[in-house]
């Protein structure tokens, strides 16, 4: 079943929260996974363009584990918050990506923080990782980007040699959610075929 919800609207995120869970009595897992990423030369960054960004994929993680945390830590049954992070919490990326850039180091603080913070309760809180994927959002965006000759390589390569897939990264999200990653909180696992290595 899906439900439209805008991580951006703290009181639409604690509604499908509460709807999840007049559903289906029990929240078992929650995946902050909405990012925006526009390209935007640091000269030309406007503030509230920062704003945007950050709102979305920083402030929008906040949001998603307060109300997932304060469903689940009623729970006593052990629960999983994924936080979708990116290769860019890690280091810089394409230029353009500042804002992309920053949000994504914060979305590594958050889930670290709220890993300590939320442990008491039985909830763990990891991140995920993952270098470029084609999906429809970024697809779309390098639609719109100049092709720059050294940009596109270092996004696509990686040791394991080919680039990866939406369902490469459904599968680490799921070792997170599931008893495999049972000793595991706070970390945030690169899902990148070793390009960050
Ligand atoms: N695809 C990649 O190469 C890649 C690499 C690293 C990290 N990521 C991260 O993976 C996540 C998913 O990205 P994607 O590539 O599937 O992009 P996408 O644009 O295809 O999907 C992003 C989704 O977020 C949603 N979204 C945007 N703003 C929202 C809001 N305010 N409230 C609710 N939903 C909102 C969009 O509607 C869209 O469905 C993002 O956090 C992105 O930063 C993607």
């Amino acid at each position: 079943m899906g439900i439209e919800m805008d991580v951006t609207d703290s009181d639409n995120v604690r509604r499908s929260a509460d709807f999840a869970v007049e559903r289906w009595d029990r929240l078992d897992a929650w995946v902050n996974n909405a990012g925006v990423f526009p390209s935007v030369p640091i000269a030309q960054m406007d503030d509230a363009m920062w704003d945007k960004v950050f709102a979305v994929n920083a402030r929008g993680v906040l949001a998603g584990t307060r109300e997932a945390s304060r469903i689940m830590s009623t729970g006593g049954h052990g629960s999983v918050i994924v936080n979708i992070c990116s290769t860019a919490g890690f280091r810089g990326s394409a230029p353009g990506l500042a804002a992309y850039v920053g949000s994504k180091h914060a979305v590594r603080g958050i889930t670290r923080q709220s890993a300590m913070e939320l442990a008491p309760h039985g909830i763990r809180v990891l991140g995920v990782a993952p270098s470029y994927v084609p999906t429809e959002g970024n697809q779309l965006a390098a639609a719109g980007v100049p092709v720059q000759e050294d940009s596109v390589p270092l996004m696509m390569t990686s040791p394991i040699g080919r680039i990866g897939t939406p369902d490469d990264i459904a599968r680490v999200v799921f070792f997170c959610v599931s008893d495999l990653s049972m000793f595991m909180t706070g970390s945030t696992l690169l899902a990148d075929g070793g390009a960050t290595a």
